[in-house]
């Protein structure tokens, strides 16, 4: 294994190379267990209006790279900008989440991509003034949910622990539900393009709730809009970097969505094996995750054991460090940067 400090060490891994220590970043970097966070977001008051306020959200991309010398910044932002752009209302209530007004039908959906691309205006000077704030040897990451975890919000009005709402309107009409998910296709794979024109060395997918699914239902609501996804995308952005996150899905279906989505990576959630995920996923592309973030509040020997073993599985392939899934608000700072510091080999 060579060992190789290039310019944006996240590149040459969704280049499919093993770099060694793998580059590292956490899903909800930016967040509320950052004082300087806290901060910006008492003076601003809501968490919409901050990501709706190109400094501010540019601002707060910057924060926890600064603090910790993570080796990308991920866009603040959230999934929930591309209803916003399709005409659905969406709300964040304190201590609640984000709350979506009725759902009334797809056909009641914008479609035009000039009204979409006015609406999402200020996240794109986000990311741009975010890029040019960025040391340029870190990458900056755009991202999108994915049509599935969308359709589900947009259909449930919340979160759910099991998208009951959203299957329900799936099962009873799967004809409107592909057109929805054929829309969001069309829709995310703007909202990428967007962000990589504008800057972004690489977008990630979430699929935050693609776990839960049948075999046939995971193909049809989840692998399949993701092809069209990855598919336009690079139609028009020719070699875009692409990082799939389908959270909480058996292994099968891990090994599936990295064999047919032509992703370049594929995060990896705190429940599956990242042994596993290295042996099986590794030949379609680089893997990334999948500390827990329950460790990471813990802290201590616990979380040195925890980075330990993630470094050792997955030193032959190409690996990203991250977690499996996002940053809690309990977290103290000092374990992230413990975990920084245990992966470059520091402490
Ligand atoms: O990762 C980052 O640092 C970038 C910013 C980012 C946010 N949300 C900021 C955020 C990203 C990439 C997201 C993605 C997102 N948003 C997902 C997919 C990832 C996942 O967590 O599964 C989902 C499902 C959402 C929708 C969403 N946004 C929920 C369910 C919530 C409430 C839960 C919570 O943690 O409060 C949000 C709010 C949200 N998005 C916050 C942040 C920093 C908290 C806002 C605050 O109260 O200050």
């Amino acid at each position: 294994m060579k060992s190789v400090t290039p310019v944006r060490s996240l590149m040459s891994v969704l280049a499919h190379s093993v770099v060694s220590p793998p580059p590292i970043w956490m899903m909800r970097q930016a967040g509320r267990y950052l004082p300087e966070y806290q901060s910006v977001r008492k003076r601003v008051g809501s968490f919409w209006a901050m990501c709706m306020t190109p400094e501010i959200a540019a601002e707060v991309t910057l924060q926890p790279v600064e603090r910790f010398d993570l080796d990308a910044a991920i866009l603040f932002s959230d999934i929930l900008v591309v209803p916003h752009a399709l005409g659905q209302p969406v709300r964040f209530e304190e201590g609640l989440g984000p709350v979506l007004g009725e759902f009334r039908g797809e056909e009641t959906l914008e479609r035009d991509v000039v009204i979409w691309d006015q609406r999402l205006a200020p996240v794109y000077a986000a990311l741009r003034a975010s890029r040019s704030g960025l040391d340029s040897a870190k990458a900056l990451i755009g991202f999108a949910g994915a049509p599935w975890t969308l359709a589900a919000y947009m259909l449930e009005g919340k979160g759910s622990p099991d998208q009951r709402a959203a299957k329900l309107f799936a099962y009873r009409q799967p004809e409107q539900f592909g057109r929805l998910l054929q829309m969001l296709a069309d829709a995310v794979s703007f909202h990428l393009v967007r962000q990589l024109e504008q800057g972004a060395d690489a977008v990630q997918i979430f699929d935050s709730w693609a776990g839960g699914l049948p075999d046939a239902e995971f193909e049809r609501w989840v692998i399949t809009p993701t092809v069209s996804v990855v598919s336009s995308v690079r139609e028009r952005c020719a070699g875009a970097r692409i990082i799939g996150f389908p959270r909480a899905v058996t292994q099968t279906q891990y090994e599936r969505y990295a064999s047919a989505t032509g992703v370049d990576c594929v995060g990896i959630d705190t429940a599956t094996s990242i042994a596993w995920a290295a042996e099986r996923l590794g030949n379609y592309g680089a893997i990334q995750g999948n500390l827990d973030p329950i460790a990471l509040i813990a802290g201590g020997k616990a979380l040195d054991r925890a980075v330990e073993r993630i470094m050792t599985e997955a030193r032959l392939v190409p690996h990203i460090f991250n977690l499996g899934h996002g940053v809690l608000p309990e977290t103290p700072p000092e374990n992230v940067a413990r975990v920084v510091a245990r992966v470059r080999g520091t402490a």
